[in-house]
Order: C-alpha cells, then structure tokens, then sequence
C-alpha cells in the first residue's frame, strides 16, 4: 500500500484533500492522472451496464433530497455503525476494526459499543433549525428508487429492466483509513435492476457473475477476487440476501462491490411514504406487482485502488528494477506517449504533427525531457500502453518506433497507420 499511496502522490493520481492546511480527514483529490483513471473505469461501467444492454437505462438524481426520502427508507433511523469512545485518549473506534478489548491507539478503556448514524446532515435555506435540516445521500440508489415511476413512464421499460448512476455520496463514517478505501466522501456505481419476484434468486446469481467478470475483462486478477456471502446478521435492514464482491487489498480480503437482493423493500416503503403506488403492470397476469431489486453497488473510489494494486509490478530489467503499471489499456490515463529524440526542429515539429493527430482520438502525452531510456521509465510507471518515438529516420521514412508497455517490443510502422495499429490494442 504504500508503494501505491507513493506513487500516487509523486505522479499525480491522489492527492490528500485540502493538503496545504493539513488535509482534511477522510476526503481525496484526484490529480491528472487520477481523474483520467477515475473517468475510465466509470465509463467502461456505463459501457457494459447501460451502452452493452438493451434493459438498462442511466439517470443523475440529485445529492439533495426531501429529508422523507431518508426516513422512508430507513436511513435516518437505521443507517449507523457500532461505536466505542476510549476514555483515555477519546479515539473512536468501529468495534470490527480491531481485535480485543483496549484502545488500539494508547490502550486505554473503551465505552460499551453505541449506535452512531453515518448520515450527512446540513441545512437547506437561511434558517438553520430543525425543518430546514436535509442529508447529503449515503448512497445513490436512493434517487433512483424515486424516480421508478419517472423512468417507467417515459421509457415503456418491461420486467426485468435496471436504472443505473453513477455518483457522489457521503458517510459520516467513525473511522476512515487504508488510503481512499474508506473515505467520508466517495462515489458509487449502482445499478437497480428490478425483477418479477420469485426470479430474484436468478437475477441475484447473474449480476454476481456479471460483476466479477466484469473485473476480469478490465484485467484485473481472477486469484485476487471472490465472492464472500453475508451472514443474516450482517445483512443491512434492506435486504434479503447480499454477497460482496473481495479484493485482495494488501489489508487482506475487503469489500469492492456489494450486490444485494433488496426484494421489494424500498419501492414498498416509498409508496407506503409517499402515497404514490410504485408497482407495474404485468401484462400477462393483469396484475399489479411491486417489483424485488437486485442491486449490484460498486465503489469508484475502491475500483480505483483495486486497479492500481493490482497493475503495479517491480521487474528486474538490466541492473535496474522497472516500476510498471499494468493497466487495462481502456483504463490507462495516457494510451500512448510520442517521445521525439530530440527536441529541435524538424524532429519537434513533425512529432508535434503526430501528437496533435493522435490526441483527437485518445488522451496522449507528449514528452521531450531526458533520455528515451528515462522516459520510458516514466511512462511505464504511470501506465501508459504504447511509446512512440519520432527518430531522426522518421524525417526521411515518414515511420515510427512503437514500443509496448508490458512486453517492450518495438515495432516499425508508416505514421499513416498509427491509428489503424493502436485502435484494435486499445480496445483490448
Ligand atoms: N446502495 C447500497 C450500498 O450503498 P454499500 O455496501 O454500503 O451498499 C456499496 O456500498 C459500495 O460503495 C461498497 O462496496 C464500496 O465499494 C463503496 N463504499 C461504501 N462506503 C464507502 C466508503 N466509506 N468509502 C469508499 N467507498 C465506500
């Protein structure tokens, strides 16, 4: 882990949040590189959730919502964590994070365990008091159960169908830590596919197997992933059954995703607070039903670390070792860097040229700075799939030098087929 918070701060993936005032606990800024990564993998998610499949739709809800959202379901009365005070040193701690019966920090006396809500809470408006009081969101699926029938009206959706988004949410949360895996502010990737009750279980089983090859597809190591089913008493007081997709964090076996069976629980408790039935029509039965939920609730935050840790190699290469971001081409910042050997004119010019064409259709970087040998390095060490070199031969046979990340092969192509050669790889 500390190779990786390192490295993230060094090159420009993760910065500590408000830093130049000593940093503000449980948030993170992205820097360059990490919103380039961040923006990956959200996008290859919206790909293959909503893009790839004919039964998802995407929405953006609001962070705000009416403060009856959170009682309805169940988070202003139920959304907390155990909590134990050390009266010693006054740390606080989540009873699950530690072994024993002392203070982890100085050893001193813990209080008995308490309930503590992990809710967000601000006030709307000029007046603070008490019914000017809203949440920021713990979590989004909220904002799509709302809009259920928004959704259904407009899109003509039939069983099963999803509602899918992607965005912030905060926790309140007692202790954060192991870098951005537990943060207060962090965002979701959350999919609500709604299903004829009675095929829940299947649908359960499907998103759990979509979901983990959906990792895999993006490279990430089979061996570092498995599936761990809740206990019942685990289970949040929204769902009937929940496995969590593990990663193999340098902490141990964690949490990446959580893919639950809600069953009929949340569209129930907002038609019950609202007044408004969310049910559906079935068709075949003539029946109105209220749909079950299967949600599969990915972390971006924690898909970046995981993609990081598990992309990161030290190889012995010559005398040195070489640091080598292993990325998933869709997911590396840069797909490709143009390195002209020198930084004069023509070299710079006719590199410039190959640069702007190339950065049309890709996020590319240009770097002129030291020698070939420690640019590659640096490329190599922020993950970026494809070098090419403009030589002073480029002048006379229009051809580059294209050198693979991983395998650090070196092809010689015409620069009019660069595109053709890169598009097919980068697609990987
Ligand atoms: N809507 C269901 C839900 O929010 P969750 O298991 O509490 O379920 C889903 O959260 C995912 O959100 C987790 O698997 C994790 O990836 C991410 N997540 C939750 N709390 C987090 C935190 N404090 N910091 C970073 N990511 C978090």
């Amino acid at each position: 882990m500390d190779k990786i918070v390192s490295l993230s701060r060094r090159r420009g993936f993760v910065f500590q949040s408000s830093e130049i005032y000593g940093g503000q606990g449980g948030c993170w800024d992205y820097g360059p590189l990490g919103v380039q990564l961040k923006n990956n993998i959200k996008q290859a998610w919206w790909q293959s959730i909503i893009q790839e499949r004919d039964d998802v739709v995407g929405v953006d809800s609001s962070i705000l919502m009416n403060p009856r959202v959170w009682e309805a379901s169940g988070h202003v009365t139920g959304f907390s964590d155990p909590m134990c005070d050390c009266l010693k040193c006054k740390m606080r701690w989540r009873p699950e994070d530690f072994e024993g019966t002392v203070c982890p920090s100085c050893g001193g006396e813990l209080t008995a365990p308490r309930q503590f809500n992990l809710m967000f809470k601000t006030f709307m408006g000029p007046v603070e008091d008490t019914a000017a009081v809203v949440y920021l969101r713990p979590e989004t699926a909220q904002g799509i159960f709302v809009n259920f029938e928004n959704v259904l009206n407009t899109t003509r959706k039939k069983l099963p169908f999803g509602i899918a988004q992607i965005g912030k949410s905060f926790r309140n949360e007692i202790t954060t830590g192991n870098f951005i895996f537990r943060s207060r502010e962090f965002e979701q990737m959350e999919l609500e596919y709604f299903v004829k009750p009675g095929t829940d279980e299947y649908w359960h089983d499907h998103w759990l197997q979509t979901r983990l090859d959906w990792y895999a597809s993006l490279g990430m190591n089979p061996a570092n992933l498995r599936l761990r089913a809740h206990c019942d008493s685990e289970l949040a007081h929204y769902a009937k059954a929940c496995s969590d997709i593990q990663y193999l964090f340098p902490m141990g076996w964690s949490e990446l995703e959580g893919i639950a069976n809600r069953c009929d629980f949340d569209l129930k408790q907002h038609s019950e607070h609202s007044g408004k039935k969310l049910e559906y029509f079935d068709e075949e039965t003539k029946e109105h039903i209220t749909p079950y939920v299967i949600e599969p609730s990915a972390g971006v935050d924690r898909s970046v670390l995981a993609f990081l840790i598990d992309a990161y190699t030290e190889e012995p290469d010559k005398d040195e070792i070489r640091s080598v971001l292993k990325l998933h081409p869709r997911l590396a910042p840069f797909k490709a860097a143009v390195l002209p050997l020198s930084k004069k004119e023509p070299l710079a010019n006719l590199s410039k040229e190959v640069y702007a064409s190339l950065r049309k259709a890709w996020m590319v970087t240009y770097d002129d700075a030291q020698s070939i040998g420690r640019r590659y390095r640096r490329q190599d060490e922020i993950g970026t799939p494809y070098c090419i070199t403009v030589d002073f031969d480029s002048l006379n046979d229009n051809q580059v030098t294209i050198r693979e990340r991983d395998s650090m092969t070196q092809v010689r192509i015409p620069i009019a087929e660069i595109k053709a050669y890169l598009f097919p790889r980068l697609k990987g």
